[in-house]
């Protein structure tokens, strides 16, 4: 925590503070303060009912919370707030699509609808989403990941500057989230646009996402770049002994290790290790240090 608020946080697109939704005694979401920078994929990470799509359609204005602020653009939101959603692209709830129609046809009616004159072309946007080839199929012949595909077009049809999207994989197999996955790294690289994407799969946010926010019980546990979920994840050894403070100048002197964290009364964790244990083993014993436990781990962010 100390760290993300000690880290220099520039041009937030979004920002919430100590955002809140009650539903009776229940909170669905407790004191939220996210930060999107521009330009950034932002994951939000949590199991299922922990808060995200009440969080994503109360920063879309889709529901009011109970306590807290939300700033877009730098901008306070307060009810009524329209002027700032030309600029945001969402798919929060499943779209309404004409199932009857193609999806040349249904982005030809969303166009209309919403009178923007898109920088991009239609065909443009549906190579987009590799969905150029599909002249003559109809959205209820649909798979799943094409109507995903089409949906997230549909979210980008007035060239927003930020998007918004209520794990837009759901439901798609390895190869359909690696095509939604392809397409979000193209929007934010080729057009620069910001996205926030919430997701229940630490790898698929993982592959995607830099930073994440993990929520929790409708608590944002902490946010982090991909550099710090990489260093947790490290291997370590995890040591276990007698006496930890007659321990560490043994490790430092004696076996050259500096990299390391206490972790307990009786704890240490090892990082970058490539001598071998039973040296660790021999120097600590014949120190007089009782050795409980010496052995390898993989942290895990789960
Ligand atoms: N309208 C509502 N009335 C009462 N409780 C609600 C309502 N909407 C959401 N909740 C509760 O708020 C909590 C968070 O729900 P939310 O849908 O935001 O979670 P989620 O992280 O999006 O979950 P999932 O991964 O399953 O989509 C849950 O306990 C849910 O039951
Ligand atoms: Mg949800």
């Amino acid at each position: 925590m100390q760290e993300t608020r000690s880290r220099v946080l520039k041009n937030l697109v979004l920002q919430t503070v100590g955002l809140t939704r009650q539903y009776g005694a229940q909170f669905a979401v407790h004191q939220l303060n996210l930060h999107v920078e521009r330009g950034k994929i932002y994951g939000l990470l949590g199991h299922n009912g922990t808060g995200k799509t009440t969080t994503l359609r109360m920063v879309t204005g889709l529901l009011q919370p109970t306590e807290g602020e939300i700033y877009l653009f730098g901008e306070k939101m307060t009810t009524p707030t329209k002027a700032v959603f030309g600029r945001i692209g969402t798919l929060i709830e499943s779209p309404a699509f004409y199932e009857n129609l193609t999806a040349r046809e249904n982005l030809k009616i969303i166009a209309d609808l919403r009178g923007t004159k898109s920088k991009h072309s239609i065909e443009d946007s549906l190579k987009l989403v590799n969905l150029d080839q599909e002249t003559k199929k109809r959205v209820r012949q649909f798979s799943l990941g094409m109507k995903q595909r089409l949906a997230i077009d549909m979210a980008m049809m007035h060239n927003p500057e930020f998007i918004i999207l209520d794990e837009p994989t759901n439901g798609l197999d390895p190869m359909g989230i690696q095509q939604i996955r392809l397409l979000i790294q193209k929007l934010s690289a080729e057009n620069g646009v910001t996205v926030l994407i919430s997701s229940h799969i630490l790898s698929e946010i993982e592959q995607m996402a830099d930073p994440v926010g993990i929520i929790d019980k409708g608590i944002l546990v902490e946010e982090l770049t991909m550099e710090e979920i990489r260093h947790r994840n490290r291997h370590y050894v995890k040591l276990r002994v007698s006496d930890i403070s007659q321990s560490i100048p043994l490790l430092e002197k004696q076996l050259g290790i500096s990299d390391f964290e206490i972790v307990g009364e009786q704890e240490v964790k090892l990082f970058q290790l490539d001598g071998n244990l039973a040296e660790i083993n021999r120097v600590l014993v014949t120190n007089g240090i009782g050795v409980s436990e010496l052995s390898v781990k993989k942290a895990n962010l789960e």
